[in-house]
């Protein structure tokens, strides 16, 4: 038991968290052009200039998160050189994604001191704290909006925008506005909505190609990796695996668990065998969390088979899930669906690979479905959970 990490037999990773989704690399492959023009936009803040304000869009895993990141990275060094007051501020709207709770993290990046409660005031009050500490600070800031299409109120992006014309910052006080989107539609929606009053610039992120994604994954394992432990068929593959177009993020994540199934088998190199393994691994978490954003009824119903399945541990009949979908039903006061609803429900988690769901014929009672769970019956229930209005069910 000396050795309960099993860090003396061979060596797999030299830097895993250069596999990281944080992880912003020294040099970028084939966004040249993206770089130089988001770089042209945020120019004319080295002389005290207004900015423009852009919004990036591009399928999943085409670098749009990293450039952004990259770009403001190097503006940030480029400004504190000059002693410039220009504060870039990167938001994920995915995990920040209020009104209030975007301008706390400005602020606390802008002026740490000022002491802002995170909840509780008015919006109007969060909007004048802001602009009295840029008046008083005299600071320019870049907010990013990273997965744009997650933010609850668009509005904020007008509020920014009319800030300087309606004088509530100073002359010599900038915005800009980044919003970054995976939805290539996004464009033309915001457009219509927020975005068609605000000046902006689009840059469209297009996707890979096969060998830019395969260079990408060879820098990257030279910087993670030990020497020797990745073969190019192994980087083939999880360029392959990632999907029609290439996405990038999920070449890494597959290179990332191929390499860690690897070191827990204490294998001496990573295998294809590995990334296989890896990609049936992804798949089924990718699977289990779009369950996250199913409609509400099906949750319902999901979790009626969980429990059922769970206390009588055996397999239950779609006349038990559908009383115990109508007591959920009642609890949370929605009306429930009828019985041809919820069977189709229980067909499409059937057919999802989620549930196993054969019709059973009962001579003259007709038939009925044997409902059982699959497996991963814990962590489909952790993530019904994760939607609060399940919570007291
Ligand atoms: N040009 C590049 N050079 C090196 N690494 C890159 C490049 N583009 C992307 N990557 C890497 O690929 C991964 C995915 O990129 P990124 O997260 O920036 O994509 P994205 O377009 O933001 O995707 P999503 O829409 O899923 O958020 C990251 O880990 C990043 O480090
Ligand atoms: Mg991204």
């Amino acid at each position: 038991m000396n050795d309960i990490f099993g860090t003396d037999g061979t060596q797999i990773f030299r830097n895993r968290a250069a596999l990281s989704s944080k992880y912003v690399p020294e040099r970028l492959i084939g966004r040249e052009k993206q770089i130089v023009e988001l770089a042209l936009l945020m120019r004319p803040v080295m002389h005290n200039g207004e900015l423009t304000n852009v919004l990036i869009s591009g399928n999943k895993g085409t670098g749009k998160t990293t450039v952004v990141r990259f770009v403001l990275k190097q503006l940030s060094n480029n400004v504190e050189n000059k002693g410039l007051n220009v504060v870039p501020i990167f938001i994920n709207c995915q995990k920040i994604s209020t009104t209030s709770k975007i301008i706390v993290e400005i602020l606390n990046k802008v002026s740490p001191e000022t002491e802002v409660p995170r909840t509780g005031l008015s919006v109007g009050k969060y909007y004048r704290t802001l602009w009295k500490v840029l008046n008083e600070k005299r600071t320019t800031i870049i907010v990013a909006f990273d997965d744009v299409d997650s933010l609850k109120d668009k509005n904020i992006f007008n509020e920014f925008n009319y800030a300087g014309e309606n004088m509530s910052i100073e002359e010599d006080v900038f915005i800009g506005i980044v919003g970054i989107s995976d939805n290539l539609f996004f464009p033309e929606k915001v457009e219509q909505n927020i975005f068609s009053a605000l000046q902006h610039r689009n840059i469209v992120f297009p996707p890979y190609n096969k060998e830019q994604v395969e260079q990408i994954l060879d820098e990257r394992c030279a910087i993670a990796f030990a020497e020797g432990v990745v073969d190019e068929e192994v980087i083939t593959l999880c360029a392959e695996l990632s999907g029609n177009e290439y996405d990038c993020g999920k070449a890494l994540r597959l290179l990332e668990s191929a390499g860690a199934i690897a070191d827990i088998s204490n294998a001496e190199k990573v295998t294809e065998k590995h990334v296989l393994l890896a990609n049936e691994e992804i798949e089924k978490n990718d699977l289990l969390n779009s369950l996250e954003s199913l409609p509400i009824n099906s949750k319902l119903v999901l979790l009626s088979i969980i429990k059922l399945t769970g206390k009588l541990n055996d397999k239950v009949t779609t006349g038990q899930i559908e009383m115990l979908y109508r007591n959920f039903c009642e609890h949370l006061g929605m009306i429930p669906l009828g019985r041809t609803s919820v069977s189709g429900i229980v067909s499409e988690f059937d057919m999802m690979g989620i549930i196993s769901a054969p019709v059973r014929s009962r001579g003259r009672y007709g038939k009925t479905r044997l409902i059982s769970i699959k497996n991963n019956q814990k962590k489909i229930e952790d993530i019904l959970y994760r939607d609060y209005r399940l919570k007291e069910l």
